[in-house]
């Protein structure tokens, strides 16, 4: 069958140069401006930080162009979808989630359905799209969000199914619309893409190279956040450590968070730091400015030095818990989370337990914890493994045992201690009850009083549990 379309390649995505990355502004063409008046949309969002920033940006755009947001997706002329590709669960989800979507389609043939996200730079998943999912009208890819106003014009105008996925990509647009969806915390990009390559992911291929913003304009956000009355942000990047080493100036993530702090923001919070590049200015920053919240999250993946080296991750063990005892040395009463994946191909018996060693070495407050998922075009995806399924899930179970008790062991501390929340609203699942997060970024759920979202507060934990805290807000005036 001959296409009309250009698939992404994962081959091209992998490619690097040394270039500095050109910066690019936005405006809106104005034959756009008008094209979605009357009309609503629908985003679903999955996946990590970096999607819900991009997610927030892809309705700037929609609203720059007269669409309106809606919370119904019954009622949408346009419904996107910001996909995830870590894992083959999220793309299975993803594809059942696109083929429900057919029945709303055939009730309203003028529905436009979009496709952006990581899964739209994968070759197979497009292909997989354009032949089998032909309810789908545009597919986007990460480096395309701010061509969505011309994608949707040209449906509209053309009715045909528009793709646009740039593989490789060196840019960074400012001056982009964005709509956020919360008025007290915000995510604000520092950096894009990823350059490390361990061999498991698929990010380096889906989100480019590593390209820096620069100071200024991070600085101008977050500024202009705080005019805003925002409370918190937290500065996003696959690898944050690594910040301003592409742009070749003596400026690092250590000056740009002591830049970050001086705008007076209350909360600062960033993701994620690899072990690699932790460095001193780094320290000194979290340590010396205490609107930085006392928490870091500091991916080990495995307990295992075969396993790291396997992975790519540029680390033995021993260096990791180098790093980790120092932070946690010099860091005194913050919070330690981290990823781990169990499985990777022919990790031993031997290698699982290295991992639940390394658990009981740092003691983390939580880990998030993943069976590995192939993901083709990388690496690991060609190694062989003989360990089956059953094995990984057993281990996967044993693994989280063990986070569940070091996650008791540490808040067993807050026990009648007091915390400062900054309030989410009401808790998702009783009425009755804030919801918020505490400096170390415990999820403290409690009762209280005059309380809004974006109000910061004291509140006395009377309550531990593995993974909240639970209390009971303080009068100021009461102390
Ligand atoms: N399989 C399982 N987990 C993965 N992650 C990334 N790629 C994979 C994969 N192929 C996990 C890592 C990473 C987190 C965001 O997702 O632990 O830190
Ligand atoms: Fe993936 Fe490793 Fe980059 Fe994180 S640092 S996005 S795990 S390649």
């Amino acid at each position: 069958m001959k296409k009309d379309y250009i698939l992404p390649s994962l081959n091209e995505a992998r490619k690097r140069n040394k270039e500095v990355s050109d910066k690019l502004s936005f405006s809106l063409d104005n034959r756009y401006r008008t094209l979605g008046e009357g009309k609503k949309y629908f985003i679903i969002t999955h996946g990590c930080q970096a999607n819900q920033r991009d997610s927030e940006t892809m309705a700037g755009l929609l609203d720059q162009m007269g669409y309106q947001m809606c919370d119904d997706e019954k009622d949408a002329d346009v419904i996107l979808i910001n996909t995830c590709a870590v894992r083959q669960n999220a793309e299975e989800k993803v594809l059942g989630e696109v083929g429900a979507l057919k029945r709303l389609k055939k009730e309203n043939p003028d529905l436009i359905i979009g496709i952006g996200g990581c899964m739209a730079q994968e070759e197979e998943t497009v292909r997989t799209i354009m032949e089998k999912y032909r309810q789908v009208d545009i597919i986007f890819g990460t480096h395309n969000i701010t061509s969505l106003p011309k994608l949707l014009y040209d449906v509209c105008m053309t009715k045909e199914r528009k793709i646009e996925v740039f593989s490789k990509m060196g840019e960074i647009v400012e001056s982009v619309p964005v709509t956020r969806f919360m008025s007290h915390k915000a995510w604000v990009n520092i950096m894009y893409g990823c350059d490390k390559f361990c061999s498991y992911c698929i990010v380096p291929y889906t989100r480019g190279k590593e390209r820096s913003r620069y100071r200024e304009d991070i600085i101008y956000e977050v500024n202009e956040l705080v005019a805003q009355g925002y409370k918190e942000v937290c500065l996003l990047g696959q690898n944050v450590n690594a910040y301003g080493k592409d742009l070749k100036i003596d400026y690092t993530f250590g000056n740009l968070l002591n830049d970050v702090a001086r705008t007076g923001i209350q909360r600062i919070r960033f993701m994620t730091s690899h072990p690699w590049d932790f460095d001193d200015t780094m320290i000194k920053a979290i340590r010396n400015n205490p609107n930085i919240m006392p928490y870091i999250h500091l991916p080990i993946q495995s307990g295992n030095t075969q396993i790291l080296k396997k992975m790519n991750r540029r680390y033995s063990r021993e260096e990791y818990f180098e790093l980790f005892d120092k932070l946690k040395a010099q860091l005194p009463g913050f919070a330690f989370t981290t990823d781990i994946i169990v499985g990777f191909p022919n990790e031993s018996d031997e290698a699982f337990e290295d991992t639940l060693s390394a658990v009981d070495h740092c003691r983390y407050d939580n880990a998030f914890t993943f069976i590995y998922s192939a993901r083709e075009g990388t690496p690991a995806a060609k190694m062989e493994d003989t360990t089956d399924r059953k094995t990984k899930e057993e281990r996967l179970q044993r693994l989280n045992e063990k986070v569940a008790y070091y996650a008791n062991l540490n808040n067993q501390k807050f026990k009648d201690q007091i915390v400062e929340v900054l309030v989410d609203g009401l808790s998702k699942r009783n009425s009755k009850v804030y919801s918020g997060y505490s400096r170390e970024n415990k999820l403290v759920n409690f009762t209280g009083e005059d309380i809004k979202t974006g109000d910061i507060v004291k509140v006395r934990i009377n309550e531990v549990m593995s993974f909240s805290l639970n209390g009971e807000a303080i009068r100021e005036d009461s102390h």
